[in-house]
């Protein structure tokens, strides 16, 4: 804004082009999608309640997320699809194309499944992402089914045309889950840096008179926050910062799974065991990072990360 002879000159401010990015996050501060979004989470959280098949959702025997993998086969199936109709065909194109689209259908209920369990247990930002994602490859789905349904009645022009729709459909969903998965980190390992800000060998902690007895506190060695709980003579050290979505691991639960002492994540439940930081209970799925401690003769406790 310029003043000149008592006048106010504005400058008109230049308008960034859009992009698609700023449609994502649009959909980021995009409020009027809480309401659904937290309602279905809250099914789906009712639905899935802690144990094999929730965690099978979440990947933890995998150690990372199910679903991104997943999403690899109906995505496979239907651009192989749409590259064949692409390209003058027989019929033995066309029996191709109608079982990439019946195998894409297929492996959609798993991949939507894993997706579902993982989205009911992100941030709100996040939730709003993929709710959009998921009513895209929803959309995708419905039209690959109309297009296997007309394609089977002969209309191979009209199925070809809901294909083409459906893989629209289905690049806009997968376009949202890679914003979710790599701007809004949904799915990443969130403790991953932990260990490698800490310089190698022994860092003098706390004194362990400071520690109360099977009491989880927050400790900071420089700037990495740390869970520590001291039980009797063992005193074992975690990263604070949940793997999940970084939540405060101290404020967790404590709880015993058969010999192990495990703390829950206040956030959205996920289970460690104390002792290593391996994950019992999903949605985590990757390790929290541990250090190992040792108490020198002047009552010092020293931490250095776990080998
Ligand atoms: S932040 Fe989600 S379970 Fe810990």
């Amino acid at each position: 804004m310029n003043r000149r002879a008592g006048k106010i000159f504005r400058r008109p401010v230049p308008r960034p082009r859009a992009h698609p990015v700023d449609l994502a996050e649009g959909l980021e501060r995009a409020r009027l999608l809480d309401r659904p979004a937290q309602a279905i989470a809250r099914l789906v959280r009712r639905a899935l309640r802690p144990g094999a098949v929730k965690d099978a959702l979440h990947g933890v025997p995998a150690g990372h997320p199910a679903h991104p993998p997943l999403t690899d086969i109906p995505l496979g199936c239907w651009v192989s699809a749409a590259i064949l109709d692409m390209v003058p065909g027989d019929d033995d194109t066309e029996r191709a194309v109608r079982t990439l689209v019946a195998a894409g259908l297929a492996s959609a209920l798993p991949t939507a499944l894993t997706g579902l369990a993982d989205w009911s247990a992100l941030h709100r930002e996040q939730q709003r992402v993929g709710l959009v994602h998921a009513l895209s490859t929803v959309t995708a789905s419905g039209l690959y089914a109309a297009s296997l349904l007309v394609r089977g009645r002969g209309g191979t022009a009209g199925g070809k045309a809901l294909g083409f729709a459906g893989l629209t459909a289905l690049l806009a969903g997968g376009y949202l889950g890679g914003h979710l998965a790599f701007r809004q980190a949904a799915g990443a390992n969130h403790a991953e840096s932990v260990i490698h800000l800490m310089p190698l060998g022994w860092h003098d902690l706390c004194s362990v008179d400071d520690l109360p007895e099977s009491w989880p506190v927050h400790r900071r060695l420089g700037y990495i926050s740390l869970f520590v709980l001291r039980q009797g003579d063992d005193i074992h050290v975690l990263a604070d910062g949940c793997a999940h979505l970084g939540g405060p691991l101290h404020q967790g639960r404590l709880v015993r799974q058969g010999d192990d002492t495990c703390v829950i994540c206040p956030w959205h439940g996920s289970t460690y065991r104390v002792k290593d930081g391996s994950v019992v209970h999903g949605p985590a799925t990757g390790r929290q990072p541990a250090f190992e401690t040792r108490v020198r003769d002047d009552g010092i406790v020293q931490v250095r990360p776990a080998g």
